[in-house]
């Protein structure tokens, strides 16, 4: 039973788990194949290890309109190749929804980008608030090497995700690592957005 009385909870550093949540989601480097761009360095660590990439923490609340999702999202240093670790990235479902990050904590990238193709690319470090526009997939990306990536996120509770149109043509820019600094790089891999609606 979701509570229906207001509640409030803290969010501990550096780890980031919220002090009361539903869900932890992980997702290990074998969930995004093909997502990399270096594809042999991808087998390679797989090969390895299946590393923990990110985490989510999700205080589950109704999927309804009125409601808000939200949560603690994790991004863990480390590269493939020289692309560093990052989430799935996703469409909302519903594609006229937004969402709110705030970065609680590490430093890092919002990958961003219409059907359309028009992209964006903002910074994510602590106290910077972030906001994403209805209709932008977003992927985030952690550019530290040491320092987990933590965000706080709010959506919409009927925005639900489309994982799929990204994981088939991928974001159209790449955050990569170039003489020890990030940077952002044409996707070699892209491909032109499929017609939607
Ligand atoms: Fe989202």
């Amino acid at each position: 039973m979701l509570p229906t009385d207001p509640f409030s909870f803290g969010v501990s550093l550096p780890g980031g788990i919220p002090t009361r949540y539903d869900n932890h989601i992980t997702r290990r480097l074998s969930s995004m194949p093909g997502q990399f761009a270096d594809q042999p360095a991808y087998a390679a660590m797989l090969a390895q290890e299946d590393v923990l990439l990110y985490e989510v923490y999700e205080i589950v609340r109704p999927h309804v309109a009125g409601e808000l999702l939200h949560g603690t999202s994790i991004v863990h240093p480390g590269q493939v190749g020289k692309e560093y670790f990052m989430t799935k990235g996703h469409f909302h479902a519903e594609l006229e929804t937004a969402e709110v990050y705030y970065c609680l904590q590490g430093a890092g990238m919002m990958v961003m980008e219409t059907p359309e193709g028009e992209w964006s690319v903002q910074e994510l470090r602590p106290g910077r608030v972030l906001y994403v526009p209805p209709r932008w997939a977003h992927r985030s990306v952690n550019t530290s090497h040491d320092q987990d990536l933590i965000t706080l996120f709010v959506y919409p509770g009927h925005a639900g995700h489309d994982y799929g149109t990204i994981e088939q043509q991928g974001f159209r820019k790449l955050v990569v690592e170039r003489d020890g600094r990030p940077q952002v790089v044409d996707n070699p891999g892209w491909r032109p957005p499929a017609a939607r609606s």
